[in-house]
């Protein structure tokens, strides 16, 4: 079958063909894949930065963030049926007895960093024509969703991040008053770092949840980013034309910052305007360049007299890709078109190398297979 790879010590992309895999336990599903989205990480595996093929081989089959469709089930398989619509999850647990997260089914938090990731680390990944896996990886996405389900992983990130902001927040029980009814974001201020994907997929989660959001992003390329995220109820400033102080000014008191640029020295000046009581979520991976000056005075004040934290989150947990489901749905009537106007481009499967491998335009670029 065929296969989108990269050979790292060849320093190329390119389709290949694959073996099938086999069916090999009686828990394992057959997904036919349908879309695969690119991201960020795949533009930095194919310019051989990032990831690694399986042990022992010579490339690694790409893609991460999928959508597939159920053709086999194993005789012992409880939750997937042919024909179900199927998001497989991107990490595997690490085999360490002692990774406890791990042994927990946790593998977002493993300890020894044994673990791999499909498309990324040590596994091969779903830009190809079947994938399979056993079915505690597999997450089913109703026939609804056809079109949007292939950002069901991106949105992970968001909804791991959200889950553990409601859990450290529960610091400060008075913004989430017990039976008001009211979203529990109401009367706090988010402000998103950046506006591609998991950008407006995170600001789509934070409006829904209540929050006063701001979405603060240099414009990049024809697309317009502002009009499409005021659609769905949250502000845009640009970058150019205000400083983060400026931001600051604008929004009041910032509760939490969700950050999903990986570009470092903006985020530590976010840091530096982040709110009383307020949570910064870092979820960008940055590519290390040099190293930039940041105020760290001020930044270690703030932390302090303003009761701040920090957090960084790796995606995710089965509960994410429940919650991610569980929103494109409710994204998916609320704002119809703004979820639409997310995916910008859809290129067949024979010119996904030149795609991976060139400039990133528009806001999500996937790869179908029909
Ligand atoms: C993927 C995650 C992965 C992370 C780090 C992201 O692009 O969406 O599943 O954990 O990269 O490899
Ligand atoms: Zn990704």
């Amino acid at each position: 079958m065929k296969a989108v790879a990269v050979f790292p010590a060849k320093r190329k992309v390119q389709l290949v063909e694959h073996p099938e895999p086999p069916m090999s336990s009686p828990t394992d599903v057959k997904l036919r894949m349908l879309e695969i989205g690119v991201c960020g990480t795949d533009r930095e595996i194919v310019t051989f930065q990032y990831g690694s093929p399986p042990p022992g081989a010579e490339y690694l089959v790409i893609g991460h963030e999928s959508l597939g469709e159920a053709v086999e089930v194993g005789s012992s398989v409880t939750r997937v049926k042919p024909g179900d619509l199927v998001v497989p999850m991107v990490r595997r647990p690490c085999s360490d007895p002692t990774c406890a997260p791990c042994r927990a089914a946790r593998q977002d938090f493993c300890t020894t960093g044994e673990f791999t990731e499909r498309g990324i680390r040590g596994a091969h990944g779903f830009m190809t024509e079947l994938v399979v896996d056993d079915e505690r990886y597999m997450n089913v996405v109703p026939a609804t969703l056809r079109d949007f389900g292939v950002l069901t992983e991106p949105l992970t990130i968001a909804e791991k991040a959200i889950a553990e902001v409601w859990k450290v927040q529960q610091r400060l029980p008075w913004t989430r008053p017990a039976g008001t009814g009211q979203p529990p974001g109401r009367g706090q201020r988010a402000v998103v770092l950046g506006a591609g994907p998991v950008g407006l997929l995170g600001a789509m989660v934070l409006v829904n949840a209540g929050f006063e959001t701001t979405v603060y992003s240099r414009a990049s390329g024809p697309h317009d980013k502002s009009g499409l995220v005021r659609s769905f109820g949250a502000k845009y400033v640009a970058a150019e034309a205000y400083t983060t102080k400026q931001l600051a000014e604008q929004v009041g008191n910032i509760d939490l910052v969700y950050e999903a640029t990986g570009a470092s020295p903006v985020a530590f000046e976010m840091l530096e305007v982040l709110g009383t009581n307020g949570v910064f979520v870092f979820t960008g991976v940055p590519g290390r360049k040099g190293p930039v000056e940041v105020d760290t005075d001020l930044i270690m004040r703030n932390l302090v007299l303003k009761n701040q934290l920090v957090l960084g989150t790796v995606n995710a947990d089965r509960d994410a890709y429940r919650g991610a489901i569980r929103h494109l749905a409710t994204f998916a009537s609320r704002w119809p078109q703004a979820l639409g106007r997310l995916i910008t481009s859809r290129t067949p499967l024979d010119e996904a190398p030149a795609l991976v491998a060139g400039q990133p335009t528009g806001i999500k670029s996937v790869v179908v297979l029909e």
